[in-house]
Formats: C-alpha cells, sequence, structure tokens
C-alpha cells in the first residue's frame, strides 16, 4: 500500500483539484504542501460545485485535510473559504483540518507589497494573483515571517511584527504605496487568531503516527512545474518549489514516503499571467479552447492563454518532478477538430535545440516543431471507460505517453467527478 503525490506538470489548472477529490475516495488523509491561495481548484460533484484555494480538495470526501508547513497561510482567506464550503454543507474543524502550527503567514501587507511590486514592473510584469505569495515567501526564508504559532504569543507577534513593518514599509513607501501602521495589523491578527489557533498542530507528528497506522496519504500540489520557482519559466513563476519532492519538507514527512508521483497533464495546454509559451495559439484554435475548455482563471477570473500540448515541456517535468504516472484531463475539449498537433521539439534562431533553453531572452525566442495528427469526431466526453474512446483520441494519448516517457494512468473527459477513466490504481502501485 502506498501513498499518492499528485502535481501540476504544465503551468497550473490542469485538473488537479478533480483529480485529488477522485482518487480521495481511496485515501485517509489529503495533504496541501506548498503554494497558497494563488491556487484554484475547480470540484463538480453533481450539481454542487465547490472552489477551492487553501483547503486540501480531499475534505470534499469528508477526508482528513492537512495543511503543512509549505504553505503560505491567509489566515482571513482561510476562514472566508471555511465560510463558505461550510454554507455548502462542508464539515470543517479542527478534528477535520489540521494546520501546521509552524505554518508561515500572509499578513496584508504581503499583498500589498506583491501587487506594488508588480505596478512598478510596469510591462515586465510577472502577472501574479496579487495575493501576497511572493512576499510571504521571500519574508520566511529572511527570517522574519510570522508563523502560526506566534498568534498565541502577544510578544512574539509585538516584536516581529516591527521587523515586518520596516521591511515593507521601507519598500512600500519607496514605491509610493500606503505604509500599514502596527495597530491596523494587530487588530486584524487578534481580530483571526481565536478562530484560527484550534486548528493550529504539529502536523508532522500526527503525519507520522497516522503513516506508521498504515492509514493512505494523498499529497495535494499546487501550481505546476512550469511554475517552480528552481525548474519553471523564471522568473515567470511562483514563489515555491512546486515539484514532489517537496510534498516531503512543506508536511514534515520523510522522501520515501511521497509514494507514487502522479503528474496532471490538460491534453493540450494553458497558462495564465506573464511569460514563455511555445505552443501558444493566437488564432481561432487558441480560441476554441478557451471556450469549450472555459478556460479563466478560478482566483482572478482573467482569460488563460490557450496553445497545443508540449511534450518537450512534459516530458521535462516527467523528469524533474519525479512523475511515475500522468493523469491526462480535458481530452473532451479536443473532439471535433479536423486535426490536433503536438509540440515536440523547438528551434532557437533558425536552429534546432534539444532542450528549453534557461535564459529568459533565449526562452522567449524558442519556436515550435509541431507533429500533427487527425482528429476524431466522435465525442470523448463523460466517457467512463477506455473502450468508449474513438481510435484516434487513443492514437493521441499513446503518443504522448511516448513523447514524454510516462504512462497514462488515469484519463479526464469532463468536469464532472466521475467521468474518469482509471487504467492503474495508483494506490496499488
Ligand atoms: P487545478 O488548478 O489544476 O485544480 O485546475 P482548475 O480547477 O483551476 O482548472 C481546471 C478546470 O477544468 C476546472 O474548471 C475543472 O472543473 C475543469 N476540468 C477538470 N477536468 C476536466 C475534464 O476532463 N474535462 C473538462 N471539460 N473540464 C475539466
Ligand atoms: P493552481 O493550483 C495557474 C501563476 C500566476 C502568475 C505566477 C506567479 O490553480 O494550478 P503568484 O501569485 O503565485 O506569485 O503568481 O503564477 N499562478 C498560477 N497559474 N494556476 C495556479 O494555481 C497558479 N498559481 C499561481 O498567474 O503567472
Ligand atoms: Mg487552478
Amino acid at each position: 500500500m502506498s501513498n499518492v503525490t499528485v502535481i501540476g506538470t504544465q503551468w497550473g489548472d490542469e485538473g488537479k483539484g478533480k483529480i485529488v477529490d477522485w482518487l480521495a475516495s481511496r485515501a485517509d488523509i489529503v495533504v496541501r504542501f506548498q503554494g497558497g491561495h494563488n491556487a484554484g481548484h475547480t470540484l463538480v460533484v453533481g450539481d454542487q460545485v465547490y472552489k477551492l484555494s487553501l483547503l486540501p480538495s480531499g475534505l470534499v470526501r469528508g477526508k482528513t485535510g492537512v495543511i503543512g508547513n509549505g504553505v503560505v497561510v491567509d489566515p482571513e482567506a482561510l476562514l472566508t473559504e471555511i465560510d463558505r464550503v461550510t454554507a455548502q454543507g462542508l464539515t470543517v474543524t479542527p478534528e477535520t483540518l489540521w494546520i501546521a502550527e509552524n505554518a508561515p503567514l500572509i499578513l496584508p501587507i504581503h499583498a500589498a507589497t506583491d501587487r506594488a511590486r508588480e505596478a512598478a514592473r510596469g510591462e515586465r510584469k510577472i502577472g501574479t494573483t496579487g495575493r501576497g505569495i511572493g512576499p510571504a515567501y521571500e519574508d520566511k526564508v529572511a527570517r522574519r515571517a510570522i508563523r502560526l504559532c506566534d498568534l498565541a504569543e502577544p510578544e512574539t507577534l509585538d516584536w516581529k511584527l516591527d521587523e515586518l513593518l520596516l521591511h515593507h514599509n521601507t519598500l512600500l513607501a519607496g514605491l509610493g504605496a500606503d505604509t500599514f501602521t502596527k495597530q491596523a495589523l494587530l487588530d486584524h491578527l487578534n481580530r483571526l487568531a481565536p478562530r484560527v489557533l484550534p486548528f493550529a498542530c504539529s502536523v508532522w507528528e500526527r503525519l507520522d503516527e497516522a503513516r506508521r497506522a498504515g492509514r493512505r496519504i494523498l499529497f495535494e500540489g499546487a501550481q505546476a512545474v512550469m511554475l517552480d520557482v528552481d525548474h519553471g519559466t523564471y522568473p515567470f513563476v511562483t514563489s515555491s518549489n512546486t515539484i514532489a519532492a517537496v510534498a516531503a519538507s512543506g508536511s514534515g514527512v520523510g522522501p520515501s514516503s511521497i509514494g507514487f508521483v502522479l503528474g496532471i497533464a490538460k491534453a493540450y495546454a494553458t497558462r495564465v499571467g506573464e511569460g514563455p509559451f511555445p505552443s501558444e495559439l493566437h488564432d481561432e484554435t487558441g480560441r476554441t479552447l478557451g471556450q469549450r475548455g472555459h478556460e479563466f482563471g478560478t482566483v482572478t477570473g482573467r482569460p488563460r492563454r490557450c496553445g497545443w500540448f508540449d511534450a518537450m515541456l512534459a516530458r521535462r517535468a516527467v523528469k524533474v518532478g519525479g512523475v511515475n504516472g500522468i493523469a491526462l484531463t480535458k481530452l473532451d475539449v479536443l473532439d471535433g477538430l479536423d486535426e490536433v498537433k503536438i509540440c515536440t521539439s523547438y528551434t532557437l534562431d533558425g536552429k534546432s535545440i534539444t532542450s528549453f533553453p534557461a535564459s529568459p531572452a533565449a526562452q522567449a525566442r524558442v519556436k515550435p516543431v509541431y507533429e500533427t495528427m487527425p482528429g476524431w469526431s466522435e465525442t470523448t466526453q463523460g466517457a467512463r471507460s477506455w473502450a468508449d474512446l474513438p481510435a484516434q483520441a487513443i492514437k493521441y494519448v499513446r503518443r504522448i505517453e511516448e513523447l514524454i516517457e510516462a504512462p497514462v494512468t488515469l484519463l479526464s473527459t469532463s468536469p464532472e467527478r466521475d467521468d474518469t477513466i482509471l487504467m492503474r490504481d495508483p494506490f496499488e502501485d
């Protein structure tokens, strides 16, 4: 019996939430280990739609949800989300949600710094979600973060706020933005603390107990490998590592506990925010994919940029992410296209290259080389078995497997929870 770690292999929004919700029926505990409320996961269960940003998707199945130390937690966003899903009928209590007491917090000053810096970047902006993710991770590494456990200690909070304000107010004033007072931040935190602190616990210890008791753990990644701060299209990335290795450090388990790594890949590609996207389509086909796939950001509502499946980048994500199998989602969005294309290699300044360059200037000049395949006129939408898939769709899936050097072990054919085809149970691996 193994654990499973789910990660995105493209630029996010691959359908991780749907797959985690589906797999959660086989798990006992679902753990978020990085990112914050920049994530947006949409789960469709019958006529209910759940939009989650910070809460682990397993809560929808009534499983124990865990927010690990690798996550940056905005307590206000957390409570708003808890209230929203509670109104939808879910139960979120300190018994069902454990939050690492050593998780760093996102304060309103982080979002202010995030937005002021983006405004100052002008045309060179990253296109962040504006939720303070980058500044909060910077504070963690700079050793000035306020962590969840600090909310219980007025004295610690007092001197930590001084240090935080010195840093951020200097920056905000320099950028011509409004600064914050200590009292405003103290009032904010003191108002939220009584509701948030009961969730705080020693997550590593509880996960260790669960692991030894043979409970199945599902680690839920946010964002994706191409947004990883080391392996992604830097600087157009998020501020955390998103690869599977981080499931261990971001929750306090050993690396051997992360189990089977399931990479989620969309059958085409999308990206929100700025940054290189070699297989992006600026034509009618791109707009068709966007409309059929309802490609609008869950968090910001921005239209997602759309393009063909990029096998070069997906293969790289498989390698650096340690992916053992792929869940291929949104195959149905390609239904009815005359032809489908896969990016199989690149050229740079007219010369063939074997891998995506590291420098942003070179990344922006990369041109895709496509392999074209016939499309399929039959529908895959809602298919629940491999036998229901048209022959040409199967050929497309097989070609992707070949190119990215990983087996497709799950297929998703609609937003609905049960429109999923299982080829290999990752928990049994
Ligand atoms: P995540 O961030 O990776 O969890 O993905 P999002 O939830 O942000 O975006 C994926 C979107 O695609 C959501 O609206 C899902 O409901 C939807 N979705 C997931 N799987 C499928 C699928 O197989 N087909 C279609 N048409 N939509 C899907
Ligand atoms: P899920 O979990 C898609 C993108 C932002 C921006 C960049 C940096 O739903 O897949 P940040 O606010 O993190 O500093 O923004 O990363 N981004 C996402 N794009 N899905 C996400 O999460 C994302 N989280 C961040 O659009 O380009
Ligand atoms: Mg999303």
